[in-house]
């Protein structure tokens, strides 16, 4: 309890001084816990969230997706808003609050297991594979690929139904986050939740591993624990990221808005789409997704780290004080 309300105060300190970040800048305070990594090219650190207890990632985890979705939730309402095919009547202005309450709700659970599963499928997969691969730079960006896209599956539990409760307000299907929930149980039952399942899932996996891992290989080569180049190395993996899976977003979109037959793969989708309206097309609403995706990595990762590194430091603390 002690180590989640601190936690919770880094976030809340942390969401305060994200736009000035370098007020963060913490005198290194993890230097004395790189090691192990990179026998070629010299000692790497190891990034904090790497030394924590399976309890510590869940609650810096949590924090970290809280933070990010509860700064991130006016942007969320406008992308929203703008993709709708219909909506309510309400301004822009009266409508930023709208599904405030499923977004941070179930923020925390989803980070919590999101966080947890990336952990565990990472060490399942680096006691399997042999210690010079899982040390190079190359083995740690694999295995945090396949890691993150194992979390963001097991974190759809909790993500899709975030997405249809939280999207059912903001369009103003329902009036409050009470009334979605009942009523979508009541008329769909369970399965309501998991409306759009398949798309949520897909997209959460691509680019949540892509942005994972592009993460730690950055955070590898820049070998920092600096929170202000944290952040911005989480903003450049969260545009690379949006970048490679860019051709699939506008895929998806043009199957999901479109009302032909729709029976031909993703491939011959894209193919088709390129051919008929040229390449630029695979360019079409980059703009807005790299807005919104690069500020959602970079507060979600480096506020983990963050996070991370202040419960390494606490914990180093408290030995210090107790032990000796
Ligand atoms: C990484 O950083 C640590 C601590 O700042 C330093 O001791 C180490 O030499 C650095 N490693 C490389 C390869 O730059």
């Amino acid at each position: 309890m002690r180590s989640l309300i601190f936690a919770l105060s880094v976030a809340a300190t942390t969401a305060e001084l994200v736009p000035k970040a370098s007020a963060l800048a913490l005198p290194n305070p993890l230097r004395r816990f790189g090691g192990g990594l990179g026998k070629r090219g010299g000692e790497k650190q190891q990034p904090a969230s790497e030394l924590l207890t399976p309890g510590e990632t869940l609650v810096a985890g949590a924090a970290a997706r809280m933070v990010a979705q509860t700064i991130l939730h006016p942007l969320d309402v406008v992308r929203t808003r703008t993709q709708a095919v219909s909506m309510g009547t309400s301004s822009l202005a009266e409508s930023l609050s709208f599904g405030l309450i499923p977004q941070v709700g179930l923020s925390a659970p989803a980070g919590a297991i999101q966080f947890t599963a990336v952990r565990k499928a990472r060490k399942a997969l680096e006691n399997a594979l042999p210690d010079d691969f899982v040390k190079s730079s190359q083995g740690r960006f694999a295995t945090q690929l396949v890691a993150a896209a194992c979390g963001a599956a097991c974190a759809g539990a909790i993500r899709i139904p975030q997405e249809v409760m939280k999207q059912g307000c903001m369009v103003e299907l329902y009036p409050n986050a009470l009334v979605a929930f009942s009523t979508i149980l009541a008329e769909k039952g369970l399965a309501g939740f998991y409306k759009g399942a398949v798309a949520t899932i897909t997209r959460d996996v691509m680019w949540n591993s892509l942005s994972f891992s592009i993460f730690r290989l950055l955070l590898d080569y820049a070998n920092t624990s600096n929170p202000k180049a944290q952040y911005s190395l989480g903003i450049a993996a969260g545009w690379l990221a949006a970048l490679a899976t860019h051709p699939f977003d506008v895929a998806k979109t043009r199957v999901m808005t479109s009302s032909g037959d729709l029976t031909v793969g993703l491939f011959a989708q894209l193919a088709g789409l390129v051919e008929a309206e040229g390449w630029q097309v695979l360019l079409s609403g980059l703009v807005p997704r790299l807005l919104y995706l690069g500020p959602l990595a970079s507060l979600v990762l480096a506020t983990n780290e963050v996070i991370a590194g202040a419960l390494v430091k606490a914990r180093g603390k408290a030995a210090r004080a107790g032990g000796a």
